[in-house]
């Protein structure tokens, strides 16, 4: 359990009339695993999306690493080593798994060499070589030439989170990478999650709390926008504002 690698102040995103993420102050502490939890529309994916750059807060700030985030463009944000998976999985289908991950790798490269064009060659070797590392640690390599459309979806899942992992990121970001998994595939990534966890900062959005027990240092409950509890998987368990929350504040799968 480090300092604090991430810190939002005062974070809040409106849309129109609409406050999705209402006033979030939180910190991801470096090396832990952090859950965020909480009911449908409670504003998870909202503030991974502004932890992420892909939108702009409406008001608050964003601390990572001691560099204000906030207002950046988005483009620049994976540069600072921030790195997320989708709620819905997002690889290219046709392209094969070694293909998706080296994308990303390339990516990372050649943001890292910015006009190191004369060098392609090595950038694309550096790339492949990081990409074989990154399947070898997903446990996709016996499937790396296949096409991504092809691939059972707890595997396509795991891609997700191997072209994340090749853009080398500090802070990863995790949004329900076990939904609609079955209870093998569930098992698998939270096996997966944990082995991340040992080596990047985790922040994941999950709905089992099975998953969340096994994987989380800390947990963060967030319900209407407002970030409403923080502790440990037992102390936000026996919380009773959340276990309110999840009486009478919507549907938990
Ligand atoms: N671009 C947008 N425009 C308008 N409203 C939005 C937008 N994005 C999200 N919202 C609203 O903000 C609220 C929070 O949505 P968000 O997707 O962050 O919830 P969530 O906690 O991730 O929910 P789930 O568990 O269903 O994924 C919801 O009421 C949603 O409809
Ligand atoms: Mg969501």
């Amino acid at each position: 359990m480090g300092e604090a690698i991430l810190e939002t102040v005062g974070l809040t995103k409106q849309f129109g009339g609409f406050t999705a993420v209402d006033d979030v102050s939180l910190e991801l502490r470096g090396g832990d695993v952090t859950a965020i939890i909480g009911p449908n529309g409670a504003g998870k994916t909202t503030l991974f999306d502004l932890l992420s750059g892909r939108i702009d807060p409406t008001s608050g700030e964003i601390r990572f690493e001691g560099t204000r985030l906030d207002g950046l463009d988005p483009s620049a944000v994976p540069r600072h080593g921030i790195a997320r998976s989708f709620q819905l999985t997002n690889v290219f289908p046709g392209l094969s798994t070694f293909e998706n991950v080296r994308l990303a790798a390339q990516r990372r490269h050649t943001d890292l060499r910015p006009g190191a064009f004369l060098s392609h060659y090595r950038t694309l070797e550096a790339a492949e070589t990081d990409a074989r590392a990154v399947l070898d640690r997903t446990g996709l390599s016996a499937v790396a030439s296949e096409a991504a459309a092809s691939l059972s979806h707890g595997r396509q899942r795991h891609l997700d989170i191997a072209v994340a992992l090749a853009a080398d990121p500090d802070l990863l970001l995790l949004d329900e990478p076990t939904a609609g998994m079955s209870p093998e595939e569930t098992k698998e990534t939270t096996d997966l999650v944990a082995d991340v966890g040992d080596e990047v900062t985790v922040a994941i959005i999950e709905h089992d709390m099975d998953v969340v027990a096994d994987l989380a240092d800390r947990v963060a409950v967030m319900h209407r926008g407002r970030v409403q509890a923080v502790g440990t998987p037992d102390e936000v368990r026996d919380d009773e504002s959340v276990q309110e929350i999840y009486l009478t504040g919507g549907a938990v799968a």
